[in-house]
């Protein structure tokens, strides 16, 4: 069983990862903390505490919110993809009679800030802990700055960000989480923790498609959030990128953990743009064979998709 943390930026896909991870039982998540991305981290953490309220009564990994503009940038949101309350519009869903379908979760935030709760948690099981990262790093750079010394006992860290070998989903070159806080990214690779980087490259090859997803939603309950969660998040995908379904990015980040035998991957050393006009957040690795000099990351390179897939239905939508 691994112990986690999961540092999320909750958003659609983010969502769809906490769900995962809270069913898996090769997973124990210790805390989460929110950061501003694809929504503030103020929504982030109500998105978090109504998702989690999905499973019931608890109990729950506490949850703090965490950092709420970038390091050195301007806040970069994504409303456009992720909908006004970060969840794709479905705080608005009513039932037939009336009542909020995903009503506003009771308040129940950790008293702590989320670099406060990372720390403390580090604490209680060091050299323990995966800390997954699900949005920018900008909790896991200010973490690091401030303790840099227990940040050292952390086991590893998987994150989702990059684009390598292909476009990006924000600029030409730079996917978003990257791009949102391209100098907490480089801090941390800096920081030399042992890192993996789950980027669009394997991100993209996977798609949950709509039919699929409406087929389901009668049956468990949470399938049905699937499908609730993820229609303006399709919508978008179907204008922009001309096919009716949608990436699980954060969820795929999430099953590198449950199961690492999912993707592969390979040693680079990573840089991110951080001073670029119009290559702000590019992630740039050698990956061309023969060149390996002093990596500092893993970066991963192919999933089996299937298995993938199969995972997630099993885990989040009850299918398998
Ligand atoms: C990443 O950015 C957000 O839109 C998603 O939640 C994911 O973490 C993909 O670029
Ligand atoms: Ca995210």
């Amino acid at each position: 069983m691994k112990r986690i943390i999961l540092d999320c930026d909750t958003g659609v896909d983010d969502a769809l990862a906490l769900l995962l991870a809270m069913r898996s039982p090769e997973l124990s998540v210790a805390a989460i903390t929110t950061v501003s991305g694809n929504t503030t981290a103020a929504l982030a953490a109500r998105n978090t505490l109504l998702t989690l309220a999905l499973l019931g009564e608890g109990p729950f990994p506490p949850v703090a919110r965490g950092e709420t503009a970038p390091l050195e940038r301007g806040l970069v949101t994504a409303a456009h993809v992720h909908g006004g309350d970060g969840l794709g519009g479905i705080t608005k869903l009513r039932d037939a009679d009336g009542s909020r379908r995903y009503p506003e979760p009771a308040p129940g935030l950790d008293p702590r800030d989320g670099p406060d709760l990372i720390l403390d948690t580090v604490g209680r099981f060091p050299d323990a802990i995966t800390l997954i990262a699900t949005g920018p790093l900008t909790n896991v750079a200010r973490t690091i700055i401030r303790s840099p010394a227990r940040m050292r006992r952390v086991k590893e860290l998987i994150v989702m960000g990059g684009a390598f070998r292909v476009y990006g989903n924000t600029t030409p070159v730079a996917e978003f989480n990257i791009f949102a806080d391209p100098h907490a990214a480089q801090l941390v690779l800096d920081f030399g923790l042992p890192l993996t980087l789950v980027p669009l490259d394997v991100t993209e090859s996977v798609c949950l498609m709509r039919p699929e997803v409406e087929a389901l939603a009668e049956g468990a309950p949470l399938a049905r959030f699937v499908r609730d969660v993820t229609r303006e998040y399709t919508d978008y995908h179907a204008r922009r990128d001309g096919f009716p379904g949608c990436y699980l990015h954060d969820p795929i980040t999430v099953a590198l953990a449950i199961d690492p035998t999912l993707l592969e991957s390979a040693a680079a050393f990573v840089q991110v743009e951080t001073t670029g006009d119009v290559t702000l957040g590019q992630t740039v690795a050698d990956l061309r064979p023969g060149k390996r000099a002093r990596p500092n990351a893993r970066v991963c390179t192919a999933i089996d998709a299937e298995r993938f897939l199969a995972l997630f239905r099993e885990r989040v939508m009850g299918t398998e």
